[in-house]
């Protein structure tokens, strides 16, 4: 069987400029490697809503991503859109998937019901918003990533 594909895309402001170290991208490509996926896409871009709708668009229509994983901007801030640029591109939301993460993730930080991240379908692409910080993506992503590969398989 061919492994699915991954895509990691960081969105941070600081982090595009270089100004501040991506640990969560190098984290979550990890956690996907260890379940056999097949790293294929990694970026870092701003908080804004065109440049991550362009990029999500591009990764699904273009390179045919099976799942892409967005790291930061699920907050509160008024830089935070991450949420408001990836609802512009899904087909389809799956709101089990951010209601699962904020469940587990309240069992360790109050301030989990602060990510406002979302999840769904684009075409035959899995787009899920994971927080920023390294603790809370991996936190995050392990709390979804045993269905991920049923997810993927049932909407192709
Ligand atoms: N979820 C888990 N599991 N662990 C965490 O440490 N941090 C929270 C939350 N979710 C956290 C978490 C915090 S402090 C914020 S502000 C939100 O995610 C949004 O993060 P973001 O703006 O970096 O995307």
């Amino acid at each position: 069987m061919t492994a699915y594909t991954g895509g990691i895309l960081t969105i941070s402001d600081k982090g595009s400029r270089g100004e501040r170290e991506d640990t969560s991208g190098p984290q979550l490509q990890e956690m996907l490697r260890e379940q056999g996926y097949s790293l294929v896409a990694y970026a870092i871009v701003p908080d804004e809503i065109t440049i991550i709708e362009e990029t999500l668009r591009t990764w699904v229509d273009e390179k045919k991503i099976d799942l892409i994983l967005s790291t930061g901007g699920t907050g509160v801030s008024p830089s935070d859109l991450t949420p408001e640029a990836t609802r512009k591109v899904l087909d389809r939301e799956i709101p089990g998937i951010g209601e699962a993460m904020r469940l587990a993730s309240l069992q360790k930080t109050p301030n989990a019901i602060l990510s406002r991240g979302i999840a769904g379908i684009r075409k035959e692409s899995l787009i899920i918003n994971l927080p920023g910080s390294k603790k809370a993506a991996q936190e995050n992503l392990a709390a979804v990533l045993p269905a991920l590969q049923h997810a993927i398989y049932k909407i192709k």
